[in-house]
């Protein structure tokens, strides 16, 4: 299995609980390596570009407020096959719906404010990484 990139967010919802670090080893303990990070507060026009792929969705309104309600911390993450490694340890959208011992399952409040963020395919997590770092951020 290759080792590959993925682009994570951790969300308002776990910045403002001080879940930084908790949500961090729990990325740590799957398997993934942290290769950059910062914390940032996202402005509308980034939200807005981010999520790009959802502003026809209902809940795109909703989405764009939550994600600039607080800092943020964006983050790329390395691994063997890093973008299911994420999205497996993150867990499923709904924190109703994911399996326990999940980042959503333990700390998500709800399906919008569900903690963390994960790339869906290696393309867009290069789109993703590249809409938030310069190549010199990267030092893994
Ligand atoms: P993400 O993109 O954040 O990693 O999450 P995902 O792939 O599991 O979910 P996606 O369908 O891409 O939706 C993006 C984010 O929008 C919020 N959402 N709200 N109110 C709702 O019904 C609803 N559905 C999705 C969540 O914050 C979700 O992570
Ligand atoms: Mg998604």
């Amino acid at each position: 299995m290759a080792v590959t990139r993925t682009f994570s967010i951790i969300k308002p919802d776990a910045t403002r609980r001080n879940l930084t670090g908790a949500v961090t080893k729990m990325l740590e303990d799957a398997g993934l390596r942290v290769v950059a990070s910062k914390r940032i507060q996202m402005t509308r026009e980034q939200a807005e570009g981010f999520y790009a792929v959802h502003k026809e969705r209902p809940f795109f309104g909703e989405l764009v407020e939550f994600m600039i309600s607080g800092p943020v911390v964006v983050q790329v993450l390395e691994g063997e096959d890093a973008v299911k490694r994420n999205r497996d340890v993150m867990g499923a959208t709904n924190p109703a719906d994911a399996d326990e011992g999940t980042i959503r399952k333990t700390y998500a409040e709800s399906i919008e404010a569900n903690s963390v963020h994960g790339s869906d395919s290696d393309e867009n997590a290069k789109i993703e990484i590249d809409f938030f770092f310069n190549e010199d951020e990267l030092v893994g």
